[in-house]
């Protein structure tokens, strides 16, 4: 019989410094009353040099790490979902995979913008079902104050930074993950685009006249009206989806934990469910929309209000450019082990000391091969 994929564990990071709606009316041309009353937002962490993805995941997963009860080493796969990676290669998962000590584990990143955490959760539990792992740590995190235009009021107002993580871990006990959905339409690929790089021409050449979608640009580009049309008919519409597929119905549901994009896209989805607002977990306010980040840090807040118990069914329902979308539908679990201690101080150290002995031995090890075979 296949094993369950339950979350054990959870954790978040948000950079310590706050951009409140009055520091950016002094930014650009905006006000508190404009934003509070258009999205909800009222203030967005902003990363420091120092805090950048591969720390604020790394800082996250500790964290569901602890909460879990898993040592790195248990760890068999990372899926880490962002739309603003380090680089394209290596992976951020991987350096977190070495940030964190995770010794035995394949590590990968995922692309699907804001809907990115629902497909990792959906990816990590589907490989639980499948026999392939034991223990997927998933983490989605973002710096998305680096891709935005700060002259942009359309844009620059939206987005904060920050990482959160869960683990989920396989058992032959009922529950964890029940189903999951996941939808993309292309044809809207232009409507929110970050270009940085193309397969079809020489980086030197800038602009294609003919097609945005050709041209490279410094900044993340977005139709908000039309984006805010694609969200509002699709959130609902998939939450019922991924409930069907788990043979549940709205009344099984304790809460949903949206996408944290817009108050007024939550606040449409509440309409089309018809559900009243203690059903809805939202923290748009004080972090603004941090992407592929804002379902676990909404889960972690909602964890800590008390407003999640073990054995709640939670629909997690997210979407975003691609266009992308989709629903999880999960039984709540919490942590399978309870009395051995995971230190994320001792894990952090760890890992950094595993990290520094084995770039040692790949140069020693450079070093006699080298010598060992100086005719190839
Ligand atoms: N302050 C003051 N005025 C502003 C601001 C601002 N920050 N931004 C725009 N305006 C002005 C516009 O210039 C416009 O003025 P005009 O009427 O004189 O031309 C007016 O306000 C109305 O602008 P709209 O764009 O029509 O405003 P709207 O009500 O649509 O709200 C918003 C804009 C908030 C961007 C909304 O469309 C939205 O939230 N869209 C969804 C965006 C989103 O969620 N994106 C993330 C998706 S997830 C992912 O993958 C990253």
């Amino acid at each position: 019989m296949s094993p369950y994929a339950h979350v054990t564990g959870w954790g978040m990071y948000v950079p310590q410094r706050i951009l409140t709606n009055e520091d950016l009316a002094k930014i650009v041309e905006t006000s508190d009353e404009w934003i509070s009353s258009r999205t909800g937002i009222h203030q967005r962490h902003i990363a420091s040099d120092s805090e950048d993805n591969v720390f604020m995941a790394s800082e996250a997963s500790l964290r569901a790490l602890e909460v879990a009860n898993v040592k790195p080493s248990e760890i068999d796969l990372i899926i880490l979902a962002t739309s603003s990676p380090e680089q394209f290669f290596p992976a951020t998962a991987c350096l977190v995979q070495d940030r964190v000590g995770a010794s035995r584990a394949g590590a990968y990143d995922l692309l699907a913008a804001c809907s990115g955490f629902i497909y990792a959760m959906n990816n990590a539990a589907q490989s639980i079902r499948s026999g392939a792992a034991r223990t997927v740590l998933v983490i989605g995190v973002e710096t998305l104050s680096h891709l935005v235009d700060w002259n942009d009021r359309a844009t620059c107002i939206l987005f904060g930074d920050g990482a959160g993580a869960f683990i989920l871990q396989a058992s032959e006990e009922p529950g964890g993950w029940l189903s999951g959905v996941m939808r993309s339409d292309g044809s809207g690929g232009d409507l929110l685009i970050y270009k940085v790089n193309r397969s079809r021409f020489p980086a030197e050449e800038k602009t294609h006249p003919a097609d945005p979608l050709l041209n490279i640009h410094p900044y993340l580009r977005m139709d908000g009206k039309e984006v805010f049309r694609f969200a509002t008919r699709v959130l609902g519409q998939v939450a019922i989806e991924a409930l069907e597929k788990a043979n549940l119905k709205l009344e099984d549901i304790s809460i949903v934990i949206p996408h944290q994009a817009n108050k007024r896209i939550i606040d449409s989805a509440m309409h089309y469910l018809n559900l009243p607002p203690e059903r809805f977990f939202i923290n748009v306010d004080r972090y603004g929309n941090t992407s592929t980040a804002s379902i676990p840090i909404a889960t972690c807040e909602a964890l800590s209000a008390g407003k999640i118990k073990v054995g709640d069914n939670i629909v997690f329902v997210g979407f975003g450019a691609g266009l992308s979308w989709g629903a999880s539908v999960v039984e709540w679990t919490g942590p399978f082990l309870t009395k051995r201690k995971v230190r994320p101080a001792r894990l952090r150290f760890y890992a950094r000391v595993r990290s520094v002995i084995l770039r040692l031995l790949r140069r020693i090890d450079m070093f006699f091969w080298g010598r060992r075979n100086k005719d190839i």
